[in-house]
C-alpha cells in the first residue's frame, strides 16, 4: 500500500503542504461540534499523528473512530495548530479493519499486570512500544559495540549434551514417546533422537570458549534457557544472553571490557530513544535519566566478596537470609550493596570456590576463585563473569570434585592441553539490562511472549 510513516512525517518538514496517506491504529478519538481529532498510531514513532476531520467536508464510516480500528487516512500536512509538531488534514477515511467494543485495550492507561493477559496485544500501547523500541536500539548496540571492536559474532549451539552451569537447570530435548520402555536410564537415552541425554543450552560459553581460542576475540548473542522454578520478577526460563569471550584476557580486562559496554548500550539507548527515555522517566521510574547520567560520568565500583560480607554482617537492614561467608548472596544482598552501599553498579569480586561454577579460574588462595557479578541497584545481578581456569590440571580436579563426567568435556579440556591462554568472558542478561535501562521492574514486561515455570501464552 502506498502511504508514509508516522515516523517520517514528524521528522520531515518537507512533508508540510504536501498531500499524504497515512496508516494505522486509532489511539484516541474526540469528537466536538464541527471537527473530530483521531490520533493514529503505526508503531514507528512513540509520538502519535494527530488527524484533524471537517466533518462538514469528509463523510466516513464511524467505524473509522473506534478504539484500535485500522485505517488509511488522506489529507494535506500541515502544521499544528498548538506546538511545533504537524497535523493531518483528513479528506479520505478508509477502513481497513473494524474493531469491536470488547477490543481489551480501552482506558488509557491499564496496569501492566492486565496487560500481561493479553501478550498479543498488549504492545499496541505506549510502554509496550517504548519498551520495544529501547529494546532493539539496543540490541543494534550490541553489535555496533563488538562489531566496531574486531571481535567475530559466533553462534553457539542452542541443543547441547553438555550443562554449562552444571546447576541442572537444563531442559531436556526429546523425541522419545512419554512412555518409552527402557531397562535403564541409559538405555532410554540410547533410544532418544541423539543417542544420548540431550538438552536446551543455558548458556554458550562453553563453544565461545572453542571460539575464542582460535579467534581471539568473539561474542554471542542468542536465546538460553533455564528450567528453574523461580517464580521472580528477574527470572525467564527463556532469555537472551550477550556473551563476549576474550583470550588473553585477566579478569581485570574483562571487568574494564563489561563496564565498557554497559556505558555504550545505555549511551545507545539515551542518544537514539530520547521520547522514549523521558517516558520511563515519568511514568516508570522517577529520576532514570538522572541515574544513566550519573552512571556514565562514574565509575562502576568494585568490591571483593569477602569485603560484601563484612558489609552485609555489620548492614543494619533487616535481611530474610544470613550473610555468612562461603554463602551466595541473594537478591536482598545484592540490592543492598549496590542500592544503599555504592548507590550504582558494583562488581563484586572472588567469590567463594564451592558457590561457582568448576570453570572459574582458581586463586592462590585456594578458596575463591577469579569471578564477577555485575550488581545493579533495582535489579541485583545482571552480568555474570569470570576468568576461565586455563590450567588442565586444576580444571580436572575442580571438575573431579563436582562428580563432573570428564568424558563429556573431553573437547573442552583440549583447549587446555593444546596452547592454553588466560581467557575470560562474561554473561549479560539482555532483559535485565533493558529492565535497568527503562526502569521496568518486572523481566515479564520486556519480553514479548515471557515463558516461565507454569506458563507457555
Ligand atoms: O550468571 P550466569 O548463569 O552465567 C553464565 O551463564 C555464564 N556462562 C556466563 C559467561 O560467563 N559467559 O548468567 C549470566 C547472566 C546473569 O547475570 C543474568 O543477567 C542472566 O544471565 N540470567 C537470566 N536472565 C533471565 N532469566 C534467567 N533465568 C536468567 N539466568 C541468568
Ligand atoms: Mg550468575
Amino acid at each position: 500500500m502506498k502511504h508514509t510513516e508516522i515516523a517520517k512525517i514528524l521528522s520531515d518538514r518537507k512533508l508540510i503542504g504536501t498531500e499524504t496517506t497515512v496508516c494505522g491504529w486509532v489511539r484516541t478519538f474526540r469528537d466536538s461540534a464541527s471537527v473530530c481529532f483521531l490520533e493514529l498510531a503505526d508503531g514507528t514513532s512513540f509520538t502519535k499523528l494527530q488527524v484533524v476531520i471537517d466533518k462538514s467536508a469528509v463523510k466516513f464510516d464511524g467505524e473509522c473512530s473506534r478504539l484500535g480500528a485500522a485505517v488509511a487516512v488522506t489529507g494535506e500536512l500541515v502544521k499544528a495548530y498548538k506546538g511545533d509538531g504537524v497535523e493531518l488534514n483528513a479528506t479520505e477515511l478508509r477502513l481497513l479493519g473494524k474493531c469491536p467494543l470488547e477490543y481489551p485495550i480501552q482506558k488509557k492507561r491499564t496496569t501492566l499486570e492486565f496487560l500481561r493477559s493479553i501478550p498479543h496485544l498488549r504492545l499496541r500501547t505506549n510502554t509496550f512500544n517504548a519498551v520495544f523500541k529501547v529494546r532493539s536500539v539496543a540490541a543494534q548496540a550490541v553489535h555496533r559495540y563488538f562489531h566496531e571492536r574486531g571481535y567475530y559474532y559466533v553462534n553457539t549451539p542452542i541443543i547441547t549434551a553438555s550443562d554449562c552451569e552444571g546447576a541442572g537447570e537444563m531442559f531436556r530435548v526429546t523425541t522419545a514417546s512419554w512412555n518409552a520402555k527402557a531397562s535403564s536410564e541409559e538405555e532410554y537415552f540410547k533410544n532418544d533422537f541423539f543417542s544420548q541425554r540431550a538438552g536446551l543450552s543455558v548458556s554458550g560459553q562453553l563453544e565461545g570458549e572453542v571460539a575464542a581460542t582460535a579467534f581471539s576475540k568473539i561474542y554471542t548473542f542468542g536465546p538460553s534457557f533455564r528450567a528453574e522454578k523461580s517464580n521472580t520478577t528477574r527470572h525467564l526460563s527463556e532469555f537472551w544472553h550477550i556473551e563476549p569471550e576474550v583470550a588473553f584476557a585477566e579478569l581485570p580486562d574483562i571487568i574494564e571490557i563489561a563496564e565498557d559496554m554497559i556505558k555504550y548500550l545505555i549511551r545507545a539507548v539515551m542518544e537514539e530513544c530520547p521520547e522514549e527515555m523521558t517516558f520511563f522517566d515519568n511514568f516508570m521510574e522517577k529520576g532514570l535519566k538522572d541515574k544513566l547520567n550519573h552512571v556514565l560520568n562514574s565509575d562502576f565500583a568494585v568490591c571483593e566478596y569477602s569485603e560484601a560480607i563484612d558489609i552485609l554482617k555489620k548492614a543494619k537492614a533487616d535481611f530474610k537470609f544470613l550473610a555468612e561467608w562461603g554463602a551466595d548472596l541473594q537478591t536482598e544482598h545484592e540490592k543492598y550493596l549496590t542500592e544503599q552501599v555504592f548507590k550504582k553498579p558494583v562488581f563484586v569480586t572472588n567469590y567463594p570456590k564451592q558457590i561457582k561454577s568448576f570453570y572459574m579460574k582458581q586463586n592462590a588462595d585456594g578458596k575463591t576463585v577469579a569471578a564477577t557479578d555485575l550488581l545493579v541497584p533495582g535489579i541485583g545481578e545482571i552480568i555474570g563473569c569470570s576468568e576461565r581456569e586455563a590450567d588442565y590440571d586444576k580444571l580436572v580436579s575442580a571438575m573431579k570434585e563436582r562428580g563432573m563426567n570428564l568424558d563429556s568435556y573431553a573437547q573442552y579440556l583440549d583447549l587446555r592441553r593444546f596452547g592454553s591462554v588466560p581467557h575470560s568472558g562474561f554473561g549479560l542478561g539482555f532483559e535485565r539490562f533493558v529492565m535497568y535501562v527503562t526502569g521496568v521492574e518486572n523481566i515479564r514486561d520486556v519480553t514479548l511472549f515471557p515463558r516461565w515455570v507454569g506458563n507457555i501464552m
